[in-house]
């Protein structure tokens, strides 16, 4: 089929490039000039693992193409896919802009010929419909005489940055939200070749014969993204709340969620303590479901608990500086991952900046190591962080470490080495993902969430 993605972002370019990959036409569109001509030239914008690879070779199979123009993208695609940012505002809502301007420009552009319009973006609830509104009011300022055939989808995207291709090749399930029958019709043939395990390489050893396809309204669509990032972040946010109560009581918030995790009504993951949620989704979706409910006379008290333990845990880690190394004015430490997850370059309301933000703001001098951004791969260079080179450079004349992002590289360290390179050797354990033998044996005082009592 012929796929327009507007929106070459984490979600949209591995959308676009993964579609390509199991055949279809794909029309990446972008209005960020830099961004096309990387694209154009094989390169990725952004840091995702195997996305490179995929991307020249669809490009060199001429499955895939890159442009600034709209109308482009508007003329080639049947199926045309909204996948621009929806940040949060500072009240809560989202910026549906970007999706506004896209939308006016779909009806500006639209020519004659059925097409499915597909809401990628994370959008409010009730958006599929106002989407349509704004593409006829496109058409309207167009002046165009010409009757337009379209059809709204709400297909809203669950992958997880880092593992983005592995997640669009075999997904846990599709959403469709429609109701047109002949919309979902095109969007079941466009995801064929992923629904039944059909893509080259991507057969997942165990896994159900086709992937779940959920169909339903609209709305219902729209709020299955925001239920599921909700969701997610209360497991985290109850996980970190045991924690707390784990450090004060003397017991190990690992061996709770293993005990609890193996229940399968639990299950294990999402029950990892750390410094929190944060990222370029559980924030701003949480937010603005908060927001909606607000909006429609309902006080999500749930959601606030769990954004506000959130805010709190951030703390967290400071405090045990702080009751470690007492004063933190003059002090140096060291930031072990900056990223707000690993196998990513995205730094949107990561967890390490805000912690940086708190140790600036307490006179504390912060440093930093990052597998990625340490590269100079980062489209934001983040501020009040000095950015070392190498774990070594790092740890030289710091007073302590904090580890914020589980790099897998950061477990195979030499931390005995490290060590000696410090002026106090502690480490934090931000998401406990070390082994606090192998570091107390290496010489560092170890101390992790709910997980050692200072
Ligand atoms: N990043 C994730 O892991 C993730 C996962 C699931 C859902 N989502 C949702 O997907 C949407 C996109 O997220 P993202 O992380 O890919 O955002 P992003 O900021 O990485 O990408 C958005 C892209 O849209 C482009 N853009 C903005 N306005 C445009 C316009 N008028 N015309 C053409 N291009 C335009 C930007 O230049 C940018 O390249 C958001 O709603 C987000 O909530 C993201």
């Amino acid at each position: 089929m012929r796929v327009s993605v507007i929106g070459t972002g984490y979600v949209g370019l591995v959308t676009g490039v993964c579609l390509a990959h199991i055949g279809h036409q794909v029309l990446g569109v972008d209005n960020n000039t830099q961004k096309i001509a990387l694209l154009k030239q094989g390169l990725s914008p952004i840091f995702e693992p195997g996305l490179g690879e995929l991307l020249q070779d669809n490009l060199k199979a001429g499955r895939l193409e890159f442009t600034t123009d709209v109308a482009l993208g508007v003329a080639h695609g049947e199926i045309l896919f909204i996948a621009v940012g929806t940040p949060a505002l500072s009240g809560g809502a989202s910026d549906t802009s970007y999706v506004e301007a896209v939308a006016r420009g779909i009806g500006e552009h639209l020519t004659p010929g059925y097409r499915v319009v597909v809401n990628k973006s994370t959008v409010p609830i009730g958006s599929g419909d106002w989407v349509r509104m704004l593409i006829l009011e496109g058409c309207r300022t167009r002046g165009s005489s010409q009757s337009v055939d379209f059809d709204v989808v709400s297909n809203p995207e669950f992958l997880r940055e880092g593992v983005a291709i592995q997640d669009t090749f075999c997904p846990d399930r599709i959403v469709l939200g429609s109701s047109s029958e002949r919309a979902l019709r095109w969007m079941q043939t466009l995801y064929a070749p992923i629904v039944h395990h059909q893509v080259p390489g991507w057969a997942p050893p165990g896994a159900p014969e086709s992937v779940p396809v959920v169909v339903t309204d609209l709305n219902s669509a729209e709020m299955i993204k925001y239920a599921a990032n909700a969701f997610l972040a209360t497991k985290i946010s109850f996980i970190n709340e045991i924690a707390n109560i784990c450090d004060r009581v003397g017991a190990d918030v690992q061996q709770i969620a293993r005990g609890i995790g193996l229940d399968s009504r639990i299950g294990q993951k999402f029950l990892r303590a750390g410094i929190g949620w944060g990222g370029s989704c559980f924030p701003k979706d949480v937010a603005a479901l908060i927001h909606t409910a607000d909006d429609y006379g309902y006080n999500a008290q749930l959601l606030k608990a769990v954004v506000s333990v959130n805010q709190r845990q951030r703390w967290v880690v400071v405090e045990k500086l702080q009751q470690t190394l007492k004063i933190l004015n003059g002090k140096t430490i060291g930031i072990l991952g900056l990223t707000f997850k690993p196998d990513t370059d995205d730094l949107r309301d990561a967890p390490a900046l805000l912690l940086a933000d708190h140790l600036n703001r307490l006179g504390a001098r912060v440093k930093a190591y990052d597998p990625v951004i340490s590269q100079g791969r980062t489209q934001a260079e983040p501020s009040g962080v000095v950015i070392e080179a190498n774990p070594e450079d790092l740890c030289k004349g710091c007073d302590a470490l904090v580890l914020t992002t589980e790099w897998e590289q950061f477990r195979h360290l030499d931390y005995s080495a490290l060590a000696s390179l410090m002026d106090n050797p502690v480490l934090i354990d931000g998401r406990n993902f070390l082994d606090p033998k192998t570091l107390e044996a290496a010489g560092f005082r170890y101390l992790g969430i709910g997980y050692h009592s200072l």
